[in-house]
């Protein structure tokens, strides 16, 4: 059955790039949201503007508390993810949590559950990631829930994206050098793949679907970053470098609050993130291209977003 507007929905990792987006989509259909998070006071300015949305403290890896939560709710959106650490972080994540969720949503009868993988998921992949990511997905696809897989490739949109963190670092490095430098992605936008959640909640022909999200340009990381210096008014010269240099740089770099790649994303990047088949036509639009979206993006975001950064400043 699809889940009616304005019922009420648990979005888990729901606090962050992605979630900020889809929290944004899902209250203009009346839903009512509850965002758990690790840190309420960290994410809250991002979301409390938007009505119906609750966040709370809440530790989702705590089996109890997964318990309290789940009912009552219509469906469960699991987005939670994250892009460093180590393969037991990885598994903690993304394994070990979505056998709690789906543990969880079973025993409260809470059938559609919408799940966010990355397109490279695969328990054969290159790095704790994509592994991590891939193991995640066999437990959906066992659970005998009403489930989706979402399994997007670079994802771009306002907010912490490659977009703004590629542009900050090119502001001050004379020269790029990447791992993976050839290695080819297919961003997609975050509205995009927000809408395709709302899709996936309301379609039934969606259910038990794992559906790639790409956008309509392949980019090889070196244009793509090129790319992004020359929209952004930093142009510099993007080159390859050997995955054994990329790892040494990338220990390094993670010392940053912020890093832009890790050892993990470089053992991603082995493998091109693409689905020439492009955006999956089940979902019944065009997906839109970056080039559309850049100048916005780097123009410093809506005018809620430059509310959202002075009211940070203050
Ligand atoms: N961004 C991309 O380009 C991209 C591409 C493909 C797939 N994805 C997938 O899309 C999902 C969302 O990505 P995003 O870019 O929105 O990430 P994000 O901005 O870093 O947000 C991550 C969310 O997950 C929660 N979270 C992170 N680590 C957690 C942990 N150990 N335990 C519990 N909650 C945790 C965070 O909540 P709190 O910090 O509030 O607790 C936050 O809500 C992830 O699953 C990611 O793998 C992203």
């Amino acid at each position: 059955m699809p889940i009616p507007r304005c019922a009420p929905i648990l979005v888990l990792g729901g606090t962050g790039f992605v979630g900020t987006a889809l929290a944004a989509q899902l209250v203009t259909r009346g839903h009512e949201l509850t965002l758990p998070s690790r840190d309420r006071e960290k994410v809250k300015e991002d979301l409390i503007l938007l009505p119906g949305v609750t966040v709370i403290d809440a530790d989702i890896h705590d089996p109890a508390v997964l318990a309290e939560l789940v009912p009552g709710h219509a469906a469960v959106i699991n987005l939670v993810g994250i892009l460093h650490g180590t393969p037991a972080a990885f598994r903690h994540a993304h394994v070990e949590l979505t056998g709690k969720i789906i543990a969880a949503a079973q025993a409260a009868g809470v059938r559609r559950y919408l799940h966010m993988s990355a397109l490279g998921a695969d328990v054969a992949g290159t790095s704790s990631y994509q592994r991590s990511k891939g193991e995640a997905e066999a437990l959906v696809r066992a659970s005998g829930l009403d489930w989706t897989i979402y399994r997007p490739s670079l994802i771009f949109g306002q907010g912490r994206c490659f977009v703004s963190l590629f542009a900050n670092l090119l502001k001050l490095a004379p020269v790029v050098p990447l791992a993976g430098a050839n290695a080819r992605m297919q961003p997609v936008w975050v509205e995009d793949v927000a809408r395709a959640f709302v899709a996936a909640l309301e379609d039934d022909a969606l259910l038990g679907q794992s559906l790639n999200l790409v956008g309509p340009d392949i980019y090889t990381l070196q244009a793509l970053v090129s790319r992004i210096g020359a929209a952004a008014g930093h142009p510099r010269p993007v080159f390859g470098i050997p995955n054994w240099l990329g790892k040494l740089q990338a220990g390094a770099l993670q010392i940053l609050p912020r890093p832009p790649m890790s050892r993990d994303n470089v053992d991603s990047l082995k493998r091109d993130n693409i689905d020439p088949a492009g955006f999956p036509t089940v979902l019944g639009w065009q997906p839109t291209a970056l080039e559309a979206i850049l100048p916005t993006l780097l123009a410093g975001g809506r005018v809620r977003d430059r509310f959202l950064s002075l009211r940070r400043r203050v």
